[in-house]
């Protein structure tokens, strides 16, 4: 019978800025997330406290983490995937020593987990960084970052050693090349030298945090995370077949350097051909051999490609521009639903790289509306996420070793695009709309009961 491996981890992801709020408590300083209210591809706006900045008080994670977690450990969760916000811990980015108040949040929350044998996952930058290193450096532009970088993750690393034994550095690595949350602009305002070097920049910064985490925690694991968005051809032109290899490379190239050490040839071409230099030095070279222990990633929707001009500038949808897939429907947000998508992914990165995989986004954004009686029932997410996890069972029955799978956003949360709450992904119900209305109440929904069954059998109820 296909099953889930006994020591499968089960549970849910959430990242700090879109769950914490307290965004200036106990000396934070102001994040790269912080100065975009209007989510990660808005413009930044100057922040004044109280000014209802969704994210200022987002779900009030920072406050109300004791009753999220017992409600996690209702669910039966063994993961709960997070991030530290680095703004907590160096508020300006730069300073010689961490902030004591920051570092002790962190010790509660890890503590809460463990009272609860819940396994945390840390992110150490999801989707923000601080915003001073912005301002006066120039945010991944410049090589200092990768020095500040370093030492706020020895920091944390160093700290909750004896607390946290699976690590990832960057969140969505690949999404530096849509959303200017590195400091750089997007490629319509900023020349390809300074992303792709600003890129560079940060992934230097994540294979020495790789040496890093290796040397002070020697039974941790620490890996890099891919949005997962794979590009199949839009017909079985050859044409349309390479350029869909041209663009599933887009985002391959940042787990080749993370897994196997070394910018790929075909990285190095399409520098070439489009008049990209960037400035590697020898000792870049030498900290790009500290390669990854597992590769994790998001997982929500696939695309197609094609290349007729004509036909891209017509179809080109969604976030990644993506073409549609004419065989596929779409959520309420327009991503494609595409369960067997995870299957094939899962096996194209377990070919590729062979190193064991971790799901550490996939989810169903949508407009949850609770019944009569308080109650959503969202039958809509059950399906998605039932199908999605019958195929994660049929990859791991074709010999891909996979670690776990935590699903996006087990609580309602503020979403990164838009920053908006109506975007619902939890099993737990937020009572808190787009102009920052209700109570903050907690209830739970119809798939917190199917999520609950799904890790008590170990996938046996799908
Ligand atoms: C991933 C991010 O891209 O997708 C999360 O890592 C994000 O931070 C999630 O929330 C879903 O996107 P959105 O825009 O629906 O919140």
């Amino acid at each position: 019978m296909k099953t889930f491996p006994d020591n499968f981890l089960w549970g849910g992801a959430v990242a700090a800025n879109q769950v914490e709020g307290a965004y200036q408590e106990e000396g934070k300083g102001l994040s790269t997330s912080d100065v975009q209210s209007q989510g990660i591809f808005g413009p930044v706006t100057e922040r004044v406290a109280g000014d209802s900045g969704i994210k200022d008080i987002a779900i009030d994670f920072y406050h109300r983490y004791p009753e999220d977690i017992k409600l996690f450990a209702g669910m039966g969760f063994s993961c709960l995937r997070v991030s530290i916000a680095w703004t907590r811990i160096f508020p300006n980015g730069d300073e010689q020593q961490p902030n004591e108040a920051g570092l002790a949040f962190y010790d509660r929350l890890f503590d809460e987990l463990a009272a609860h044998d819940i396994t945390p996952m840390v992110t150490l930058s999801h989707y923000e960084m601080p915003w001073g290193l912005v301002n006066q450096y120039g945010g991944w532009g410049s090589r200092q970052t990768i020095g500040f970088f370093e030492r706020y993750a020895r920091a944390v690393l160093a700290r909750y050693k004896e607390k946290v034994k699976l690590w990832l550095t960057f969140n969505e690595i690949n999404m530096s090349l849509h959303a200017p949350m590195t400091g750089v602009g997007l490629p319509e305002t900023s020349s390809k030298s300074e992303v792709y070097q600003a890129i560079h920049h940060q992934l230097v910064a994540s294979a020495l945090v790789v040496r890093a985490c290796h040397e002070i925690i020697p039974d941790a694991r620490i890996g890099n995370m891919l949005l997962g968005g794979l590009m199949y051809p839009l017909t079985c032109k050859p044409e349309d077949v390479l350029e869909a290899l041209q663009q599933n490379r887009a985002w391959q190239f940042f787990g080749d350097v993370q897994c196997r050490g070394s910018y790929p040839g075909y990285m190095l071409r399409f520098f070439r051909d489009n008049g990209i230099q960037i400035d590697i030095t020898d000792a870049d070279r030498e900290a790009l051999k500290s390669t990854v222990d597992y590769i994790s990633f998001s997982y929500y929707m696939t695309g197609c490609a094609t290349a007729d001009d004509a036909l891209n500038q017509q179809l080109r949808g969604n976030i990644l521009s993506m073409v549609p897939n004419p065989h596929l429907a779409s959520s309420e947000w327009g991503w494609q639903i595409d369960p067997l998508g995870l299957r094939t992914l899962l096996n194209v990165l377990w070919d590729r790289y062979q190193k064991p995989l971790f799901i550490v986004e996939n989810g169903l954004g949508a407009k949850d509306k609770p019944d009569a009686d308080g109650v959503v029932q969202d039958d809509y997410r059950i399906s998605y996420l039932n199908d999605h996890l019958v195929q994660v069972r049929e990859a791991i029955d074709d010999g891909v070793e996979v670690m776990g799978y935590t699903s996006w956003g087990p609580i309602d949360l503020v979403s990164a695009s838009k920053a908006e709450m109506s975007k619902r992904y939890g099993f737990i119900y937020v009572d808190r709309d787009d102009s920052g209305k209700g109570t903050l109440a907690r209830s739970r929904k119809k798939s917190f009961w199917w999520y609950k069954e799904v890790i008590a059998t170990n996938g046996e109820s799908l």
